[in-house]
């Protein structure tokens, strides 16, 4: 008699590599894998998903009703190697009763630090003197070129969640003197440790000087920067987004650039992802533009794909998934 057949676990990416051995060394699951740093292809994925129990994909990976019934009925779970799940179909999933696991938590360090990056990058000018550098150009002189700093500032932080508290604790120290955030309710405890005040996103942006972005991707938050949240902004503000692309309206943005209504934004995520060569954010003097790297150290992404990894083989052995989204 032949053994059952083991389950699979469709991968869309190659993974870092010490989570790519733990993958590649399991025996009890059958791994089907897309082995590239790019995205798999949205019919590839149609076709590979078939027959699978789990998959584990990225945000570029849009998980659908299509996809799930392309998979049948013995999918059991998705497991997103990210926080934010936006690129996948909550409704769709709890239709097919499959389950949904993210990690969480490991990458909140990681992404604050990224925050930090960008802050510091936009408010001390960094993107114009790095092409100064590049050309072999000084950049020392007494009265041009010259960034602000955040002592005596107010800070501002969109979500005051799990990356938007450790955004907060990292910034303090930097002499800010006032801390505001907004959401969609208070959280008394976590605005405790940083003595930060809830008001509204509008009175946000009217008193804050750094804005960061920390908040996920929802109905709530899409294109919540838009032109008139920019009629808002504080005159000489930066905005830092850490967290989704489409919270902000570009073209919005972009004229609020123009307008000087902003002293700079520093985007480590946009619309499309990445922005295409020559794309006018790219080109602004006052916009610096990173590629989404909010998560990338060896020490996160390994985190986050082992703990993608547990989330499956959970799944698929039916027990508790050691982060699953309740859907
Ligand atoms: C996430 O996990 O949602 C991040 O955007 C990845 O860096």
């Amino acid at each position: 008699m032949s053994a059952p057949a083991k389950p699979i676990i469709l991968v869309t990416r190659k993974l870092p590599a010490q989570a790519q051995a733990r993958l590649s060394a399991l025996t009890s699951v059958t791994v089907r894998q897309h082995l590239s740093t790019a995205p798999i292809s949205h019919s590839a994925l149609l076709s590979d998903i078939r027959g699978s129990s789990a998959l584990i994909c990225l945000l570029s990976d849009k998980v659908d009703s299509e996809l799930l019934e392309a998979a049948g009925p013995q999918l059991r779970a998705v497991s997103t190697v990210s926080v934010g799940y936006d690129h996948v179909d909550t409704q769709a999933l709890k239709q097919h009763n499959v389950r949904l696991g993210y990690t969480p938590d490991v990458l909140t360090d990681a992404t604050a630090d990224t925050t930090v990056l960008l802050a510091l990058m936009a408010s001390r000018l960094a993107k114009a003197a790095l092409a100064k550098a590049a050309k072999g150009e000084s950049a020392f002189t007494l009265s041009e070129g010259l960034g602000s700093q955040f002592t005596g500032k107010t800070l501002g932080i969109v979500g005051l969640g799990r990356i938007g508290c450790a955004t907060g604790r990292r910034l303090l120290p930097f002499g800010f003197t006032r801390v505001l955030y907004t959401g969609s309710q208070p959280h008394s405890a976590r605005a405790g440790a940083l003595n930060a005040e809830f008001v509204g996103f509008h009175e946000l942006l009217q008193l804050a000087d750094l804005v960061c972005v920390c908040c996920p991707l929802t109905d709530r938050t899409r294109g919540m920067f838009g032109r008139e949240a920019f009629q808002h902004a504080k005159p000489g503000s930066i905005l830092v987004n850490t967290a989704r692309g489409a919270v902000i309206d570009q073209e919005a943005l972009l004229e609020a650039l123009d307008a000087g209504a902003l002293a700079h934004a520093a985007l480590d995520v946009t619309v499309p992802e990445p922005l295409p060569a020559g794309h006018p954010l790219l080109c602004h003097p006052k916009c610096t533009v990173l590629p989404h790297i909010g998560s990338a150290t060896e020490e996160t992404r390994n985190a986050m794909a082992n703990l993608a990894i547990d989330n499956a083989l959970a799944a698929v052995l039916g027990q508790p998934m050691p982060a699953e989204v309740c859907i």
